[in-house]
């Protein structure tokens, strides 16, 4: 008998490739998620020899780090060359890049390092992608057709949706993403994770956190939120970087944070909202559109809008 753990057993596995085939994934998508993976080993190593402050800041006036920089040219330069996507709308970008010489359709959202305010002290930071299928990247998230994070933490890991599902898969020490965990629904778990200062807090979403921690809620906030998102994946649980009383939009983008999460959350049998109304259902104004954003278990996100309304 084995008493191997899940995910343990190195010596026989299923590549992402693999599994992107078993799917029947659409050969163009496909070898997108395929580019992704693989410069993200690029990126992974990238994290001992680019990880200092830049002397620049991003349009929305924070502080680039030099890796924010280099994840975004490194994935950029991938997907320019693949041919298959001719939008690209990037967080370290001030324009959506329209590519001339693209073939295919494809419209790309990248958000290429998420947290990286946590790179100095090692803690998992991770790059979030959208793809859409045809056309623009401005549109409602419902039609964004695949989405997927990659998390450099301890180990590197992917997580991905080509809506047939959310499949987790880790970097083995072959450099290859092999399966880890198919088909994933968020568990029933306890913990939250809260954006913000309590003291900016509405009484509203005030309410709701004290409910969770009557219930037992436990306080897992890493600073990441697709760190904080896989956990909920993992764990189960409920993310949330609220309207804040004297920011009412919150922090997080629609474009680059909030839609390509919240299709991994919905794929998974979970909710992604502003609080009241389904993120995909609401029209991106702009790249730097920010909202509310409620992401986890469907009983959290149902509860925070009861709170919310
Ligand atoms: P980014 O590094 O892409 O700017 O994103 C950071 C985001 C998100 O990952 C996290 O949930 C949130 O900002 C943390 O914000 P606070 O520093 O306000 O906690
Ligand atoms: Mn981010
Ligand atoms: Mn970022």
């Amino acid at each position: 008998m084995s008493n191997q753990a899940e995910g343990c057993d190195e010596s026989d596995y299923v590549s992402l490739s693999a599994h992107l085939k078993e799917q029947a994934i659409d050969s163009d998508l496909a070898r997108l998620i395929q580019l992704v993976a693989d410069k993200s080993k690029v990126v992974q190593r990238a994290f001992v020899t680019h990880a200092c402050l830049s002397d620049t800041d991003n349009i929305y006036g924070e502080k680039q780090m030099e890796l924010d920089k280099y994840a975004d040219q490194v994935f950029l330069d991938a997907m320019e060359k693949s041919a298959l996507v001719k939008a690209f709308a990037s967080e370290e970008q001030d324009d959506v890049l329209g590519i001339r010489k693209a073939k295919g359709e494809f419209g790309v959202t990248i958000d290429p390092l998420d947290g990286s305010s946590l790179i100095e002290a090692n803690l998992a930071v991770g790059t979030i992608i959208g793809f859409f299928n045809e056309g623009n990247v401005m549109e409602k998230g419902k039609l964004m057709d695949a989405s997927l994070i990659v998390l450099y933490g301890p180990i590197t890991s992917l997580v991905y949706t080509a809506k047939k599902g959310v499949h987790m898969f880790v970097l083995n020490n072959k450099g290859e993403f092999e399966l880890r965990k198919e088909n994933i629904k968020i568990p029933t778990g306890k913990t939250y994770a809260m954006g913000g200062l309590r003291k900016d807090w509405t009484p509203q979403h005030t309410a709701f956190v004290e409910n969770l921690e009557k219930e037992g809620y436990k306080n897992r906030f890493s600073g990441s939120f697709s760190a904080d998102l896989q956990q909920i994946l993992v764990n189960g649980g409920v993310f949330s970087y609220p309207a804040l009383v004297n920011k009412p939009t919150g922090k997080l983008r629609l474009v680059f944070e909030g839609n390509p999460i919240a299709l991994l959350a919905k794929q998974a049998g979970g909710l992604g909202t502003d609080g009241i109304r389904d993120l995909h259902e609401i029209e991106p104004e702009g790249l730097n559109h920010r909202v509310p954003i409620y992401v986890g278990g469907k009983k959290e996100i149902e509860l925070a809008g009861k709170f919310l309304r």
